[in-house]
């Protein structure tokens, strides 16, 4: 049988799968039922140095048709409990059983240091994402598509934080934007990780029938997840897999089965998260794909994830 123990940033993770942040982990029930669930490691909704409501509902909609394409399209503008509360959760966390990410997405830069500063002095084990991609926050552009914004930030949390942190990026559709912002990641030996990708932000969903949008923030703009975000996530996991070696890469985008989080950890992802399957299918997804993968790699005869992690093959 197919072994799926794995290791992120020289850490033991039971099995590469985990939650992808803002999809049940805004609240301790929901984070406890992580912790108690089959993935391997877990991470929080991405907060603010204060609490918010984030903007009005319906703010999030699953996309299903006839043809079975599935995704999601959220604009849920950055509900969360505040930091303080994520902190205290991760105190309380049992980082042994499971690796715990706290992701943050301050407001400002200012609100990032001031949590970073907070984070360091709590010193737990929590590994640190400062997500970099939020779509949602109206007024607020994504810092991930401001290539000297990212670089001042990253300069500024190496320097405040001065341990190994991560960065949850946007998708990128240009072979010129990869090589740009891996060149600037590159130069951030403290960047240890990237997750690859956030949702494809501003998509645009119309009910037929009524002739309006599905979601009602932002005349109905939100980031889109799911089916349709697949080949883009496995394009931007492989692209920063090849162009920054030193980091390790997680994949987010589109996995919903064994299969999917196959293809990620073949792109070269080492970790894999869940993100508008799991809220559709709760937890226990975890042990359905979990079993599909070590049937598919039995199927091909993988012991372990090492064998096929990032051995992607192109056409000579
Ligand atoms: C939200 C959405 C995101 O994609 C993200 O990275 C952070 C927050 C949100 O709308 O709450």
């Amino acid at each position: 049988m197919a072994k799926l123990s794995t290791h992120f940033l020289d850490l033991p993770v039971a099995n590469p799968l985990m939650n992808a942040s803002g999809v049940w982990c805004s609240v301790a029930s929901q984070l406890e039922a992580l912790a108690e669930s089959t993935s391997g490691a877990m991470v929080t909704k991405s907060c603010t140095l204060q609490p918010r409501d984030g903007n009005p509902e319906p703010r999030y909609r699953v996309l299903a048709d006839a043809g079975q394409l599935f995704g999601s399209i959220n604009s849920m503008g950055l509900p969360n409990e505040g930091f303080a509360y994520y902190l205290h959760y991760a105190q309380r966390h049992d980082h042994e059983a499971k690796p715990l990410f706290m992701s943050l997405s301050g407001l400002t830069l200012d609100d990032n240091l001031t949590m970073i500063d907070s984070l360091k002095d709590a010193v737990t084990p929590t590994i640190l994402e400062v997500n970099l991609s939020c779509p949602n926050v109206p007024g607020k552009s994504q810092i991930g598509y401001d290539f000297e914004a990212m670089d001042t930030l990253l300069a500024e949390v190496s320097s405040g934080y001065q341990r190994p942190f991560g960065v949850k990026l946007p998708p990128y559709f240009d072979m010129a934007h990869f090589d740009e912002a891996a060149e600037i990641l590159n130069r951030y030996p403290l960047v240890a990780f990237i997750t690859c990708i956030n949702s494809v932000g501003n998509a645009l969903m119309i009910d037929l029938d009524s002739e309006t949008t599905l979601i009602k923030p932002k005349d109905g703009f939100g980031g889109l997840g799911g089916d349709y975000v697949l080949p883009t996530a496995l394009a931007n996991v492989n692209a920063f897999y090849r162009r920054c070696p030193d980091k390790a890469i997680i994949g987010c985008g589109g996995v919903k089965s064994g299969r999917e989080a196959f293809l990620h950890i073949l792109s070269g992802a080492t970790l894999v998260q869940l993100g508008t399957a799991l809220y559709e299918e709760g937890p226990g997804i975890f042990p359905r794909v979990l079993d599909e993968l070590a049937a598919i790699m039995d199927d091909k005869g993988y012991q372990t994830i090492a064998e096929f992690h990032g051995k992607l093959k192109t056409i000579a």
